[in-house]
C-alpha cells in the first residue's frame, strides 16, 4: 500500500552525517516516496558528506554565502522551502537537530500545515545563549514537532518536562552512531591529506567553530595549544579547520607554520572518523564529536561551559573545560602525563546508540503514515 511522500530537509555537515542513515533507510521503503531537500547553508562541507553517502539532493537551495548571518539563512531557507513544499506537497517533513535550517524548515512545514518529525529531539542546556542559537532552534522546533525522535532517555525526559505528549516521543539512539559504525573500517589506510604528519606521535585532534567562542575565547584556546606543543615534544596537534573565515583567520594567524601543529582542510567523514580513532585525545567545541568519541574510547575535553549531551560527562569520558587558556592547558597536561587519569577517561562507552537508530525512526514513520491514511478514510 502506498504510504505517501516524506521530505527530508538539512543544510549543514553534521545534519547530513546524521540524516544520511535515515535517508538510506527510507529509500529502502518502496511504499514511501523520499524527497531530499538541502538548503546548502554549508556548501563544500555538505557536499563532502553527500558524496560519501551517495545521496543526491532532489532540491538544492544553494543558500551559502561567505558572509551569511542568522537572518539571511533563516529568510533564504523559509522562502526557498515555501516553493519546494508548495510544489511537492509532502505528507511529512523530517528535520534534524538544532541548526537554522532545522528551525526554518519546521516553521515552513508548519505554515503549510505539514507535520514535522524531529530527529535528535530533546537536547537541552536550558541556557538560551549557550549554545547560541542552537538551544532556541531546537526548543522552538520541538514546539512545532509531531514526532520526536529522542536519542537518549535524558532527552526524552527533557521533552516530557516541557509537557510534550509521551506518545509522541520515541527513544531511538543517535543516528550518528549508525553513520560512525558504517564508516569505520579495520584496515583503513590514511591518504595524502595526512602527508607530513607523524601518525606515531600522540595526536591531539582539535576542532572549533561555535559562535559563543568566536573572538577572544578562540584565541585563548589556540594559545593553550601552542603551550602544549612546546611542553610535550612527543605530541602533534591535528586540526581540520572549519571553513568559516571567522574561525579560519584566527587559526591561521596563530597556528600556521608552528612545529607539530597541522592545520588541514575540513576532512571527508571517512578519514575524519579514522582520525578520531587514531587520536590520543580530542579537544573540541563540537556537538557531534561528544557523541562519536566516547564510542571509540577517546577522552574528550569540551571547550564549552555547558553541554546538552550530559550522558558521556556522567560516564566520565567527556569533560567540560571551558575556554580559559590555563584550564585547557592543565586539563590536557593531566591527560598527557597521568596514565591513570587517561585510562579513567579512555573507556569505550555508548550512551548514544547501537547503530540501529535510523531503522527505529523509519519504522515509526511508516506507522505514522499508515495510521494517517487510515484516519483519512
Ligand atoms: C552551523 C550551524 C551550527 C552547526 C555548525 C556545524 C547555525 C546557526 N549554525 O554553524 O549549529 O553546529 O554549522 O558545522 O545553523 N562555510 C564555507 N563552506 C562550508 C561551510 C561553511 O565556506 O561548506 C563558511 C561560510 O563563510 C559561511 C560560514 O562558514 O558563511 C558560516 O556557516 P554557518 O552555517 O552560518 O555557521 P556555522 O558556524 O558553520
Ligand atoms: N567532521 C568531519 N570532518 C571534519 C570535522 C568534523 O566529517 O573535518 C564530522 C564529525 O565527525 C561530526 C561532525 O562533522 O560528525 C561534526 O560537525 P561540527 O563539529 O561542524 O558540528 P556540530 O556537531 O558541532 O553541530
Amino acid at each position: 500500500m502506498y504510504l505517501g511522500k516524506v521530505m527530508v530537509v538539512f543544510g549543514t555537515r553534521p545534519e547530513a552525517i546524521k540524516m544520511a542513515p535515515v535517508v538510506k533507510e527510507l529509500q529502502k521503503v518502496t511504499d514511501i516516496t523520499t524527497v531530499v531537500t538541502v538548503t546548502a547553508q554549508h556548501r563544500e562541507m555538505l557536499d563532502q558528506v553527500l558524496r560519501l553517502f551517495e545521496i543526491k539532493a532532489d532540491y538544492d537551495l544553494n543558500l551559502m554565502e561567505t558572509q551569511q548571518d542568522l537572518f539571511s539563512i533563516t529568510t533564504g531557507a523559509l522562502t526557498g522551502l515555501k516553493e519546494v513544499l508548495e510544489k511537492e506537497k509532502p505528507d511529512l517533513v523530517i528535520v534534524h537537530g538544532d541548526t537554522t535550517t532545522t528551525l526554518a524548515a519546521s516553521l515552513a512545514a508548519f505554515y503549510m500545515r505539514i507535520p514535522v518529525a524531529h530527529v535528535e529531539a530533546g537536547l537541552r542546556t536550558r541556557n538560551k545563549y549557550s549554545p547560541f542559537p542552537e538551544e532556541m532552534n531546537r526548543t522552538l522546533t520541538g514546539r512545532l514537532t509531531e514526532l520526536h525522535f529522542a536519542p537518549t532517555d535524558t532527552s526524552r525526559e527533557n521533552l516530557l518536562a516541557e509537557a510534550t505528549a509521551e506518545f509522541k516521543i520515541w527513544v531511538t539512539g543517535n543516528t550518528v552512531i549508525d553513520a560512525l559504525l558504517s564508516t569505520i573500517k579495520k584496515d583503513y589506510q590514511f591518504g595524502e591529506e595526512f602527508a607530513g604528519i607523524d601518525m606515531s606521535r600522540r595526536l591531539l585532534l582539535v576542532t572549533t567553530h561555535r559562535r559563543e567562542n568566536w573572538g577572544e575565547r578562540m584565541r585563548e584556546i589556540y594559545q593553550a595549544l601552542l603551550e602544549l606543543v612546546e611542553e610535550f615534544p612527543d605530541i602533534a596537534v591535528v586540526f581540520p579547520v572549519h571553513k568559516n573565515p571567522i574561525v579560519r583567520n584566527v587559526a591561521e594567524e596563530m597556528l600556521s607554520g608552528k612545529p607539530r601543529i597541522h592545520l588541514l582542510e575540513p576532512l571527508d567523514y571517512e578519514p575524519f572518523a579514522h582520525l578520531m580513532n587514531a587520536a590520543y585525545l580530542i579537544i573540541t567545541d563540537s556537538g557531534g564529536l561528544q557523541e562519536e568519541a566516547p564510542a571509540l574510547g577517546k577522552p574528550v575535553l569540551v571547550l564549552r561551559d555547558t553541554t546538552e549531551r550530559p550522558e558521556a560527562v556522567t560516564a566520565g569520558t567527556v569533560k567540560l573545560v571551558g575556554t580559559n587558556r590555563r584550564r585547557i592547558y592543565e586539563e590536557t597536561k593531566k591527560l598527557l602525563s597521568d596514565p591513570r587519569e587517561y585510562d579513567r577517561m579512555a573507556r569505550a562507552i555508548n550512551p548514544y546508540g547501537d547503530g540501529k537508530a535510523a531503522r527505529r525512526i523509519v519504522r515509526e514513520l511508516v506507522s505514522f503514515l499508515y495510521v494517517r491514511i487510515g484516519a483519512q478514510g
